[in-house]
């Protein structure tokens, strides 16, 4: 099916997302001062507002604490926004960690100033460069008596498969991945997209017919965040 635009009512949809989103943060939980000032500091700073929502934020902290993770990988880290709501699902303790992977060292600096300011600085390792270069000095690395738990791709969709292969290895078998932004407004049906982002998510959807290493499902979600979603895979054996 081709969708050259997206359906004007989704303008709309997304404003009452956003009013939908307001009641649930008022009721279910809300922002805080770190939180607040993790936004605030990033726009500051000229970083775009593409964030997870907070209650996408919310989500992942709830997930990620709820399967126990001690280790959690991101990649892509903005401002440190998501990387806040994972590091505070970390159990206590010394060896609890995110490791969180960004390209630009602007965003690096922005995010670990945040993370700083809620407290969170010595939880998290913000690892500059190309995540496809990082990944690289992770699994040279790579304990694999301390596989990462959780992990959460989010950065040029581009490069989704890529992250999800160099990740799975990473992980023990009833790790989560979640991958961000796979619906895109709807444009993912798209199969003739010029949007590499949308190429992207769809060459990622395309593997997962044939992955037998783990088990998944997608999520469609509405908010303040437009229409977008996620992929929830837990893995089964990370070796194939
Ligand atoms: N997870 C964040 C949002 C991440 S936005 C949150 O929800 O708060 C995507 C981020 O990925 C941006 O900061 C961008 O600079 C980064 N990115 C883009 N290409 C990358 C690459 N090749 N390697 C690592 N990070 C990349
Ligand atoms: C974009 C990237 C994201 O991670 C996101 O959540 C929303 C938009 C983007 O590149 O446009
Ligand atoms: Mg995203």
């Amino acid at each position: 099916m081709s969708l050259p635009t997206m359906p004007p009512e989704l303008d709309a949809w997304q404003a009452f997302g956003t009013r939908v989103d307001d009641l649930l943060s008022s009721t279910l939980g809300g922002s805080d001062a770190a939180l607040d000032r993790c936004l605030e500091h990033s726009a500051r700073e000229g970083l775009p507002a593409i964030s997870v929502s907070l209650q996408q934020g919310r989500f992942l902290g709830l997930l990620a604490s709820a399967i126990g993770a001690k280790r959690i990988l991101e990649i892509g880290t903005l401002g440190g926004y998501s990387t806040i709501f994972l590091a505070r699902a970390l159990p206590s303790g010394p060896l609890a960690r995110v490791v969180s992977l960004e390209l630009h060292p602007h965003h690096a600096r922005v995010a670990r100033e945040n993370l700083e300011f809620a407290k969170l600085g010595d939880r998290v390792e913000v690892v500059v460069g190309p995540a496809i270069d990082s990944f690289g000095a992770l699994a040279t690395g790579h304990d694999p008596a301390a596989p990462f738990d959780f992990v959460f791709i989010d950065a040029d969709k581009e490069n989704i498969t890529r992250y999800f292969d160099l990740a799975v290895p990473l992980t023990r078998p009833g790790a989560i991945v979640i991958v961000d932004n796979i619906v895109r407004d709807g444009g993912v049906v798209d199969a003739d997209s010029t949007d590499p982002r949308v190429q992207g998510v769809r060459r990622f959807l395309e593997q997962m017919k044939s992955e037998t290493r783990v088990q998944a499902a997608g999520v469609q979600t509405l908010g303040s965040k437009g229409y977008d979603g996620f992929a929830i895979a837990r893995v089964l054996n990370p070796k194939g």
